[in-house]
């Protein structure tokens, strides 16, 4: 009996294991799949998924992706992307860090001191990434 259940999940697994792989194989055949077939790329490998976003936008909305927005076919985040900081392609340089699609200097920023988002009170100032009260 239990030997009997063995062979059934090694032939069930076996089953699995063709279809997956078929499924593989055919996508990369066949470059304009179904978005569905991306959403399962996107979970084994996430660059092969977010190189196609140019035809469907959507996919940088599945979880996982780096970010709702679609630049040159990869997926980002504008939000935070140093090189593409509230628009495709806007590149934050040293030191400057992108923090809500700005670039900003987080050494002397008072809403962005050290790192996005640390707000320095109205009595502070930021002194090299630190709020300082002196
Ligand atoms: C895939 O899509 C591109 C552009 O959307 C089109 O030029 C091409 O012919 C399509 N290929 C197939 C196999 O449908
Ligand atoms: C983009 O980045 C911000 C800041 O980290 C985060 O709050 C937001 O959830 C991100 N958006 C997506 C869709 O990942």
């Amino acid at each position: 009996m239990k030997f009997i259940n063995t062979l059934f999940l090694l032939a069930l697994l076996m089953v699995l294991a063709i279809t997956l792989s078929s499924a593989t194989s055919s996508l990369n055949d066949e470059p304009n799949s179904s978005l569905q077939g991306t959403s399962y790329f996107l979970n084994r490998k996430q660059n092969r998924i977010s190189m196609s976003c140019d035809k469907y936008p959507k996919i940088c909305y599945i979880k996982g992706s780096a970010g709702p927005d679609c630049c040159k076919n990869k997926c980002v985040n504008f939000t935070i992307d140093m090189f593409n900081c509230g628009r495709c392609g806007k590149k934050c340089s040293f030191p400057r860090i992108c923090c809500e699609g700005k670039c900003v200097n987080p050494r002397s920023n008072k809403k962005h001191c050290g790192k996005c988002g640390n707000k320095c009170d109205s009595k502070g100032s930021c002194v090299y990434g630190m709020c300082s009260y002196a």
